[in-house]
Order: C-alpha cells, then sequence, then structure tokens
C-alpha cells in the first residue's frame, strides 16, 4: 500500500515519527537512535527509516522545507499509516530579545502569514496549536542547565522576504523564533485528531546577527533536541 509520495507498506512505519526538514537530517538520526535502521522511503529522496529506541518502535522521516511539504508528508502519515503522533525536530530563527542562539524552543503554538490553515473552518482564524501531551513530556526531558523557551513561534512562507515592522512586531507579542513549516503541521493533526509538535534549536537571531553557533555547539544542541524529541515521541 503505497501512497503517492510514501513507498512503505502498512505496519512499516511506527505510530510516533520525528520529522526533521533535510532527509539526509533523517538518515543521520536513524543512524544514531536505530542499531538497525530500516529504509522505509526513498520516493523522491525523502528518506524515511524505522527502528527501536528503548526496545519502542520510531520512526524517522524527512518532512522537506514549507508549509505544503510538510503538510502533505504528515498528511499521508496520519490518514494512510496510522501515525499518532508528529515530532519535527528543526532549527530556527530567534525572534524574543530573551532567545539566544543555542536555545531549545518547544513550540506550543504557531502564527503565519500562510493561507494553508485558513480554510479548515467557515470563517475562522485558525489558531495552530501544539498537543499539550508531548509539549509536557518535551519540557520535562530538557536537560538541566539547557536553556528552553515554551511558546508561540511564526510559521513564515518566505525565507528571504523582508517585512518592514514585521520581526519587530513579532518580538513584542513575545515570538519566540521562525521557522516555515509548524502551524501547517498542526493544522494538519487537527485535521485527523492526532498530535503534533515542534521541538527547534534556534541557530541564528534575527535582530542579533553577531551568534553563531560553533561545529561543536551545533552538534550538542542537535543531540539535546533529538533526546527531546524522543522522549516526547515514546511519551
Ligand atoms: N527563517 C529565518 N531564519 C531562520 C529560519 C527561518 O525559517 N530557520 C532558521 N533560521
Amino acid at each position: 500500500m503505497a501512497t503517492p509520495h510514501i513507498r512503505a507498506e502498512k505496519g512499516d512505519i511506527a505510530p510516533a515519527v520525528l520529522m526533521p526538514g533535510d532527509p539526509l537530517r533523517a538518515k543521520r538520526i536513524a543512524e544514531l537512535l536505530f542499531d538497525e535502521p530500516r529504509l522505509i522511503n526513498d520516493v523522491r529522496g525523502m528518506l524515511g527509516y524505522t527502528g527501536e529506541v528503548d526496545g519502542k518502535p520510531l520512526s524517522v522521516m524527512g518532512s522537506g522545507m514549507g508549509q505544503p511539504s510538510a503538510a502533505l508528508y504528515a498528511s499521508e502519515l496520519f490518514k494512510f499509516y496510522g501515525v499518532e503522533r508528529i515530532i519535527r525536530v528543526g532549527t530556527c530563527g530567534g525572534i524574543a530579545p530573551h532567545v539566544k542562539v543555542g536555545d531549545t524552543v518547544i513550540a506550543i503554538g504557531a502564527h503565519t502569514d500562510s493561507n494553508f490553515n485558513q480554510s479548515r473552518i467557515p470563517e475562522i482564524y485558525f489558531a495552530a496549536m501544539a498537543s499539550f501531551n508531548l509539549a509536557r513530556a518535551a519540557y520535562e526531558a530538557v536537560p538541566e542547565g539547557q536553556r528552553v523557551h515554551v511558546g508561540p513561534i511564526v510559521s513564515r512562507d518566505h525565507f528571504y522576504r523582508v517585512v518592514p515592522g514585521q520581526v519587530e512586531g513579532l518580538a513584542k507579542y513575545g515570538v519566540l523564533g521562525v521557522e516555515m513549516e509548524a502551524a501547517a503541521m498542526y493544522g494538519t493533526a487537527a485535521e485527523y485528531g492526532k498530535e503534533a509538535l515542534t521541538v527547534l534549536t534556534v541557530s541564528d537571531h534575527l535582530l542579533d546577527p553577531s551568534g553563531d553557533m560553533s561545529a561543536e555547539d551545533r552538534e550538542s544542541k542537535f543531540q539535546t533536541a533529538l533526546a527531546v524529541a524522543v522522549a516526547a515521541a515514546h511519551s
């Protein structure tokens, strides 16, 4: 039983799926987490793997970049493969001034400039929310000493477009960071009565371009976000 974009059979994919944007990152996560990663998808290079962590099944698959791509894969996982929860793991640009490069962000809601969720409920501006249970489990799994923020992010459709006043407005309203997938993923989870969460590492800051991560820092923060996401997936 393949779908147009996933060649796996039903049962090949675990009830919980980690989704980085980059399919090669999915491969790397699978190699890190699983003793025996099993390739379950390579259609369009969107690599997906299934394995076990502490005896519990887990899958990891790329989502691609942007809301349409992330929502397309999330829809097929929820609708055809019985997936119950998706945890997006990725990076974001920091927006609120108290958010620093290297911090962890648990996105409990996602504003957006996209129309993706707007047609869901007649005459309603959809509020894209994460699963509280997943968010709580993720928060509890953050290692001591790691800076963590729980709050809203923004999922933008443009990476490069600059809108005068927008970043400042988002910062004023306490928006922690910007990425490009969460809002549509949360809307899709709500559509199918499933759970979704986004766990992000702040890779740069829009209001403070000076901060950058060393290669070492990148790796350790990546491992932190991954551990948090796995804990939520198996909570
Ligand atoms: N936008 C801007 N900066 C970023 C993003 C983004 O989507 N992701 C990481 N840094």
